[in-house]
């Protein structure tokens, strides 16, 4: 293959080479056959930063019979999934998603994900979210009166990750369904967490499909599938009941399938793949930022002191930096439809790609002090690094709810922060389809009085920081 340099970093950096060798475009990693799916299985999150140590644009994997390319450099990813017509979401997790999903605007593809993001596009313009604001902000007041009353809060602290959850829940369900999720919150979280701690299991399995078979995982997966379609069953009726069909998303969907634009299985596959993509990583991203921001005084000072004198700037600033070092679309996967030319390889028709969003975010060739939480880096972003931002992915296929989710989580932010002042440890990142915290996340609230703390950097590896 033309380009191909197979060379790795040297060991130690005591080990001086005899000469500089260019930077390897491509390479193929080393490593016993099937050895990068076994581990894509069990630590899928090092195998991705592994390859990044390269420093090549594109590494090949050993993934068995299928190529596979993780993309790390910018214009690697941009060839794949600007022009968007040479790939597809044909991979494995891709297709055991969509066993999950069902077939919406997530999982879709060609004209029927093109009909699918016109009819949803139209909800997510500023115009039709003009009354967000007031609905995030009551949803955020009644989380702030939630931990208030939590003895815990002063104490060993609060769960973000399960507060911050309820929140984005109920924030889907009323900005763009017009309903409440009442006692079915609970039933989407529970059935939401079993989805995602046998996901990895089930995408690289030998067996392909294991989750159709007669096995207790497979059928717990299977109960937690059919638990999200009974709940997005009853919002439908609930939603039937709650007045005229119009001025939510699901309104719309509603009337476009009672006029037979929609068959049932493709409404009930919009309304779960929005209930979820919608709140899962717009929580992570929340608490992720909370717990950074609960570890740097200083940082926390900035953010409160801005939001005094009604500047969010600083607190934007800390989110953006929150999605670089946590961005939980961690991992965007396609296959090839045809031969890609990704710069200094092509991918042949059939072709696994994978681009780590997590990785790229934090490659030193993209990113000074990569590791360390310095929301001042986007006051000025210089072109390479703006390259190397992706948490919203990129293309035609970008998320559509980028603009919602920044705008839910600086008010709810902005909420908690101004009240209190606070404390808390990273918590280890879980990679799963997203990227989460590692069980729960207390954080320590204290009414505020004495933001401050001295200015310091500390790494933040993919573990516990203290
Ligand atoms: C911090 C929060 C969020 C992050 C980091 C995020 C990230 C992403 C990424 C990276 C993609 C592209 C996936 C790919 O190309 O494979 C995506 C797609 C998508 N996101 Fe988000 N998202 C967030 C919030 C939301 C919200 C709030 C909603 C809806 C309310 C949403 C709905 C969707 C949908 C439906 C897609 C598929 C779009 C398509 O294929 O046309 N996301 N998201």
């Amino acid at each position: 293959m033309d380009g191909m340099n197979s060379l790795t970093l040297p060991a130690s950096p005591l080990v001086q080479p005899a000469y500089v060798l260019p930077p390897a475009r491509f390479v193929r990693a080393k490593g016993w056959p099937w050895t990068h799916l076994l581990r894509m299985r069990n630590d899928p999150l090092a195998l991705m930063r592994d390859g990044a140590k390269h420093g090549a644009d594109v590494v090949q994997l050993d993934f068995g019979f299928t190529p596979a390319f993780v993309l790390y450099s910018p214009d690697a990813v941009h060839r794949a999934l600007v022009p968007g017509d040479a790939v597809w979401k044909g991979t494995r997790g891709a297709k055991l998603m969509r066993r999950v999903l069902g077939p919406g605007l997530l999982t879709t593809e060609g004209v029927a994900w093109k009909a699918r993001r016109k009819r949803a596009q139209p909800r997510f313009r500023s115009e039709a979210l003009k009354s967000m604001p007031g609905i995030v902000q009551r949803h955020s007041d009644q989380l702030v009166e939630r931990w208030l009353a939590d003895p815990a809060h002063a104490g060993v602290g609060v769960d973000a990750m399960a507060g911050f959850s309820r929140l984005a829940l109920a924030v889907v369900c009323d900005v763009l369904f017009g309903v409440d999720p009442g006692e079915d919150a609970a039933v989407v979280h529970q059935a939401l967490e079993q989805v995602l701690s046998g996901f990895l299991r089930l995408m690289t399995s030998p067996i392909e499909g294991l989750d159709q078979w007669p096995l207790p995982a497979s059928r717990r997966h299977r109960a937690a599938v059919a638990a999200l379609d009974a709940v997005v069953a009853r919002l439908i009726v609930r939603r039937r009941a709650a007045g005229p069909l119009e001025g939510d998303l699901l309104a719309d969907w509603i009337v476009a399938a009672d006029a037979g634009e929609m068959s049932v299985e493709d409404l009930h596959a919009e309304v779960v793949t929005m209930l979820l993509a919608g709140h899962e990583t717009t929580a992570n991203a929340m608490t992720f930022t909370l717990a950074l921001l609960g570890s740097h005084p200083a940082e926390l000072a900035a953010v409160q002191a801005g939001l005094d004198v009604g500047d969010t700037g600083p607190l934007d600033r800390a989110f953006a930096e929150g999605l670089r070092l946590y961005p939980p679309a961690w991992v965007m996967a396609r296959a090839t439809s045809e031969p890609l030319d990704l710069g200094p390889v092509t991918a042949p028709a059939g072709a696994f790609l994978f681009i780590p969003i997590a990785a790229i975010q934090r490659d030193p060739r993209w990113w000074r002090d990569a590791d360390a939480f310095v929301p001042g880096r986007f006051l000025d972003l210089d072109p390479a690094s703006k390259a190397a931002y992706m948490p919203f992915g990129l293309g035609p296929r970008k998320c559509i709810g980028e603009h919602f989710a920044r705008a839910e989580a600086r008010i709810a932010l902005a909420t908690v922060l101004r009240q209190f002042d606070v404390q808390a440890v990273v918590p280890a990142a879980n990679p799963s389809i997203t990227l989460r915290p590692l069980g729960a996340v207390p954080v320590r609230l204290t009414p505020r009085a004495s933001a401050g703390g001295q200015p310091g950097r500390c790494a933040h590896k993919w573990a516990p920081t203290s």
